[in-house]
């Protein structure tokens, strides 16, 4: 598995855009937690995509806007009903170039790990801060690591299985710099398309920290959206920062 040419912040979207909402369906309890710590919004979700979360948010009645770096993503977005309404900005979410002040911005599904170095992820924290509210939240929704699943640093997994397609995971684990470097292959009868998925995981304390060097604090960490109690069998966690 090595690198593909072209690989940068847009490269994952733009591969997977057109087959995005086949793999990954709607999330009523992320929704449903979301619009109740958007106190009324504003909301900005970094990583937008086709608009999985940010479309029920809009559809609820919040103002939602957005960033991705893809905008074969976001023209699956906009071809929905509502996609227009959503304020969408084309970038790198580490810099948040947007204009305003949010009651809720948030990352999900493990996107802030797609900043696939230490000091970017910080700066995603650092400008997430100045955009919000004197209120606002800052909700980050990641998988806890868990370097025991490679052997050999080495990983194989079936993510779904449907009636005539599989999701298949390879995975390279490289600890020393927390890197995980992926090749996603879908297998069904019309053949086997490939993508790469890079992404740098932190533990839940390393996050804390990045959000305390930019001023923010912890104020709730649970470990799913259904806002169940954090412990050690968590596999991902939902952790809403304020300002400090
Ligand atoms: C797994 S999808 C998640 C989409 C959406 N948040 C959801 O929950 O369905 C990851 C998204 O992150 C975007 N992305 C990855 N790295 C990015 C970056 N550095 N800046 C902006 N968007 C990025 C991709 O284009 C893609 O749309």
């Amino acid at each position: 598995m090595g690198s593909r040419e072209g690989y940068d912040a847009a490269g994952y979207g733009d591969q997977v855009a057109d087959l995005y909402d086949r793999l990954y369906g709607p999330d009523e309890q992320a929704v449903a937690c979301l619009t109740d710590l958007a106190n009324g919004g504003p909301v900005l979700e970094l990583a937008i995509g086709t608009g999985r979360l940010a479309l029920p948010l809009a559809a609820g009645g919040l103002e939602v806007h957005g960033i991705d770096a893809s905008a074969a993503m976001v023209a699956q977005l906009r071809a929905k009903p509502g996609g227009d309404r959503i304020h969408v900005a084309i970038g790198d979410f580490a810099d948040v170039e947007v204009d305003g002040r949010f009651s809720l911005v948030f990352v999900a599904f493990s996107t802030l790990f797609a900043l696939v170095s230490p000091q970017a992820q910080l700066r995603c924290f650092t400008n997430v801060a100045a955009h919000l509210t004197v209120h606002g939240r800052f909700l980050v929704e990641v998988f806890v690591p868990d370097t025991s699943r490679f052997v050999r640093r080495h990983h194989l997994s079936i993510t779904k299985v449907a009636e005539a397609s599989v999701l298949v995971n390879a995975s390279r684990l490289a600890s020393n710099t927390q890197r995980v470097d992926s090749l996603m292959l879908w297998v069904s009868d019309a053949g086997v398309r490939t993508w790469p998925v890079r992404l740098r995981y932190c533990y839940p304390d390393e996050l804390d920290a990045m959000a305390a060097a930019a001023g923010l604090r912890l104020e709730h960490r649970w470990c799913g959206w259904a806002r169940e109690p954090f412990d050690d069998d968590c596999a991902r966690h939902v952790s809403v920062y304020v300002r400090a």
